[in-house]
């Protein structure tokens, strides 16, 4: 497969013609092809050849390699051809093809010059390895994943551990101040210092519940979630956290599938990801909140392949958005980018928590300047659901029907 090779200082190979050649030929699932050596035309190409580029014999046949343009990087061609001149052989050469219909396949090249009766040509032997390097590629992204969960996971337990023994000290603290404010003999002074020790204990002990919801052990599967019920309930909340001049668009999609959970953690997984996109608004902007049925096609790769179905929530922000280093880190514990005081940096790291404890996705879209997205895609329950009259369940919840055998 190449063009233009001098046929100077080449090492020519021998090669017999005959029927099991043109067998071997015909039945290799690797693409074959015969160029002649002076102007790269294809004399010949296999059936394997017509299924990796959707070419016919007829339509490679009589045309260079140039001509027919399945290289996708035009550019490999010269440095390609070069070589086969220096050479007179490849092995194993990463090209990448392109089929008629567009789609991109990774391949290895191995090609030799060889004498035909008189004639000398290039045999190129081209094997299709895009599955294999797709796999290999999942793989890495997968063990990454697991690698970064058992280290968020090991986090979170020591987080849980310390926020649960310092949350006592604070409960301890507190009790204490209150005392020392029923002092009848107390300064004016001193009450005012006390106040500022309520304040940073109201702090702390918001920070502890933080660690410890980071912290939580695995609680999900839990129950049956509706998911309109749950935003129903957090509406007026989330106005709260969205206040004007911002403006919060709820957009809650009707017949939505329960989703298999725990509610509470649910809650805090929407309450941190519009906290996030009001903090990036700066002042006036949008922050949506968007729930629906998740479509196949705007799956994560691992949960198509699943075959369940999703919820999809999503909440998007036309604020400041991100450049890729804050991308890349986003889910550390700690890791925030605001001032000393403002964010723990346990906000996504917790998200990442729940969503995981529930077999969900997450996925994010963001460009600075233009706002971000976060996708949440949390799996549907499977039981046929019967809701639970007003009053005995937190509205949020439904129960499976008892032969599920799922805790609610
Ligand atoms: N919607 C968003 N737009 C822009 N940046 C974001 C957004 N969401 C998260 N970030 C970035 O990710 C960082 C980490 O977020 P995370 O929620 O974990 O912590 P935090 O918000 O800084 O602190 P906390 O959640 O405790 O208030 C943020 O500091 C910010 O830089
Ligand atoms: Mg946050």
């Amino acid at each position: 497969m190449s063009h233009a090779v001098a046929q100077a200082d080449i090492p020519l190979l021998s090669v017999p013609s005959g029927r099991l050649l043109a067998a071997i030929f015909d039945l290799s699932p690797d693409a074959i092809a015969l160029n002649r050596v002076g102007d790269g035309i294809f004399v010949a190409v296999n059936a394997g050849f017509t299924l990796l580029t959707g070419l016919a014999p007829g339509e490679a046949q009589g045309r260079s390699l140039a001509e027919i343009g399945i290289l996708a990087d035009r550019a490999e061609l010269r440095p390609l051809v070069a070589r086969l001149q220096r050479e007179g052989a490849l092995r194993n050469l990463e090209l990448r093809l392109r089929h008629r219909s567009g789609a991109i396949r990774t391949g290895l090249l191995s090609a030799n010059v060889v004498q035909l009766g008189r004639e000398a040509l290039v045999l190129s032997v081209y094997r299709d390895v895009t599955e294999r390097a797709r796999a290999q590629a999942e793989k890495a992204l997968l063990e990454g994943q697991l690698r970064q969960a058992q280290k968020l996971d090991a986090l979170g337990r020591l987080a849980g551990g310390i926020a649960h023994d310092f949350n006592n000290l604070v409960t301890v603290i507190q009790a204490a101040v209150l005392d020392a404010r029923r002092e009848p003999l107390a300064s004016p002074r001193l009450r005012e210092t006390l106040s500022d020790v309520e304040v940073a204990c109201g702090r702390a002990a918001a920070l502890t519940r933080q660690l410890t919801a980071f912290g939580r052990a695995p609680a999900a599967g839990s129950g049956a979630v509706d998911p309109a019920a749950l935003i129903a309930g957090l509406r007026r909340h989330l106005e709260r956290v969205v206040p004007a001049p911002a403006a919060l668009c709820l957009e809650v999609g009707g017949g939505l599938p329960a989703v298999a959970g725990d509610p509470v953690q649910i809650e805090q997984v929407v309450l941190n990801l519009v906290q996030n996109a009001r903090d990036a608004l700066r002042g006036a902007g949008r922050v949506t909140l968007q729930v629906a049925a998740a479509r196949a096609a705007e799956l994560p790769a691992q949960a198509r392949a699943s075959g369940q179905p999703f919820v999809r929530f999503t909440v998007a922000d036309d604020g400041a958005g991100m450049p890729p280093e804050v991308q890349a880190r986003l889910f550390e514990p700690f890791f925030t980018t605001k001032e000393p005081g403002k964010g723990t940096g346990l906000g996504l790291a917790t998200v990442h928590g729940i969503v995981q404890r529930h077999r969900g996705f997450i996925s994010v879209r963001s460009e600075p300047g233009r706002g971000s997205t976060f996708d949440v895609f949390l799996p549907a329950f499977r039981a046929a659901l019967r809701p639970i009259p007003a009053g005995e369940e937190s509205p949020a919840r439904l129960t499976p029907p008892p032969e599920q055998g799922v805790e609610p």
